[in-house]
């Protein structure tokens, strides 16, 4: 990894963390990416590197993050679009879309789409962080990203993971043959800050004692894959436009493989992003 430069989403904090610590000491640039003020500079300070404030549910943070980033960095080699989370009643952003979709999927859909040129200068690995969430809570209809008609907070987490894949084909499907390569990823189930601001069950299994009976895994082990995706070569090590977990290729929710859906969201994604 000497020398490549290293952008990660949600560095700030968990698995994001983990993987710009482990990175960076195999000789990565890495650039933080956070929404916390506090606990961006004091990563980048450990590890003397630059970092990005941006809060992804404001697009308009998103286009100045992407702005700065393109006039800073020439090349970039390794994308990993990772913040994310699990929230409780839904909410709508100052965007007007519904905050899981938007934070998830919408704003890495943004950032990808405003670097793309340089991505596909560089030859880009692009990595989002799925979750195994997709095959378990999503019930995406596509008709209704926003999820006006029918919302709970594991749904709207399950979709906008699945969209994550979706969003990861897509990509590659259209922009692979021009020389970049994207996968997705589930880091298992990770002891980090994830689903605290949330009132899913699952910030009771994440968040409570519960945690240690569940036995999640460190944030360290969590960001395995997302570094194994970052540092080995694509089409040898890994095949693009695949969902991995523990460093193999995993079952997806069948709507991933869906092309005619996986279009469908990149068109409202696009016409959502338009400024
Ligand atoms: N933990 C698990 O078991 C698990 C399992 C499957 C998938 N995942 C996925 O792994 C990724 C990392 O999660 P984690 O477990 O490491 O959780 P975490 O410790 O809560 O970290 C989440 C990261 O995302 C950032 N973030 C959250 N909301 C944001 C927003 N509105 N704008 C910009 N950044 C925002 C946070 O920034 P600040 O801290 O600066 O606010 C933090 O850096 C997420 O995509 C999550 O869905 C986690």
């Amino acid at each position: 990894m000497q020398g490549k430069i290293v952008i990660i989403t949600g560095a700030s904090d968990g698995i994001g963390k983990a993987a710009a610590r482990e990175l960076k000491s195999q000789g990565a640039e890495v650039v933080i990416i956070g929404r916390s003020p506090e606990k961006t500079i004091a990563l980048a300070q450990e590890l003397d590197a630059m970092y990005y404030i941006a809060d992804f549910s404001d697009l308009n943070k998103v286009r100045e993050l992407a702005e700065k980033l393109l006039a800073t960095y020439p090349r970039i080699d390794v994308l990993a679009n990772n913040a994310g989370g699990i929230f409780g009643k839904r909410e709508l952003t100052t965007d007007g879309f519904e905050k899981t979709m938007q934070v998830n999927h919408l704003s890495h859909f943004l950032l990808t789409s405003l670097l793309l040129n340089t991505l596909i200068a560089s030859k880009a690995t692009i990595i989002n962080t799925s979750s195994i969430a997709n095959g378990l809570f999503a019930k995406l209809d596509i008709h209704d990203i926003n999820m006006e008609r029918r919302y709970s907070s594991n749904m709207a987490y399950g979709n906008a993971k699945l969209e994550n894949i979706l969003f990861t084909k897509e990509l590659q499907r259209r922009y692979g043959a021009q020389g970049i390569s994207v996968a997705a990823f589930h880091p298992g189930n990770v002891a980090t800050s994830f689903a605290s601001d949330s009132n899913s069950i699952l910030r009771f299994m994440y968040q409570t004692p519960l945690k240690r009976m569940i036995g999640l895994t460190s944030p360290e082990v969590g960001a395995e894959t997302l570094v194994w995706l970052a540092s080995t070569t694509p089409n040898i090590d890994w095949q693009p436009g695949q969902y991995y977990y523990k460093k193999k290729i995993e079952k997806t929710n069948a709507m991933a493989d869906d092309e005619n859906v996986a279009k469908s969201l990149w068109r409202q994604s696009e016409a959502m992003t338009k400024s």
